[in-house]
């Protein structure tokens, strides 16, 4: 199996959960992946911070770049990047995704994947949708990106923050094609 390169882009919507568990995962799944590039937005840092009381994405041992770094090699197609995943990704990325504007690294990666028809993952987060958010989830949709809506499901029972969190990110991890152990439906007995 051909060993991905992955992008991880974390905005300022609310849910740092989310990106601090999927990082968590990548880094489990390390055989799997050849390369993790990482990319937050000041807002992403100020939300983590205040919604996990703490800084650990420096923790992780993957590359992080600036959000300004249009050098950033997945800022380019020939760099073939397989996915990106944008999460929590707020209503404000995702418009700008939607409408072409790739003034940052994030927004310009996206674009790259875009282009290149490979694999854009956009864990959406806010509620309620406006009809601006609504139509620029099926633009990007139509142009062959995936709406992930930070959205937890309750059937397997949960018990905690970090496993109703779960839910999410191995949906996530289910759309990279990344093979991975995880809860699976098989009927209201299993
Ligand atoms: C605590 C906090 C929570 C936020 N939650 C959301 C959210 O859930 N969805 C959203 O679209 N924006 C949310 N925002 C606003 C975004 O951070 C803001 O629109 C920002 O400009 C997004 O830019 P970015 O995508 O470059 O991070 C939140 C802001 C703060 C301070």
């Amino acid at each position: 199996m051909m060993k991905k390169k992955i992008v991880v882009a974390i905005t300022g919507a609310s849910g740092s959960i989310y990106a601090k568990l999927l990082l968590e995962k990548l880094q489990a799944l390390h055989q799997q992946i050849q390369e993790v590039g990482v990319v937050m937005s000041d807002n992403a840092r100020d939300v983590w911070k205040f919604e996990l009381g703490n800084e650990s994405y420096q923790d992780f041992p993957f590359k992080f770049y600036s959000k300004t770094d249009f050098w950033a090699p997945f800022a380019s197609g020939s760099a073939r990047f397989d996915t990106m995943i944008i999460v929590p990704c707020s209503m404000g990325t995702l418009g700008r995704i939607a409408g072409g504007i790739s003034n940052d690294l994030t927004t310009r990666s996206a674009d790259v994947i875009l282009k290149e028809r490979r694999k854009l993952i956009l864990v959406a987060r806010d509620t309620p949708l406006n009809l601006i958010h609504l139509r620029n989830m099926q633009t990007v949709t139509e142009a062959g990106g995936i709406i992930c809506p930070a959205v937890p499901s309750f059937y397997s029972r949960p018990k905690t923050i970090e496993e109703v969190a779960m839910t999410v990110v191995n949906r996530i991890i289910d759309l990279t094609g990344l093979e991975h152990e995880t809860y699976r439906w098989s009927g209201p007995e299993g």
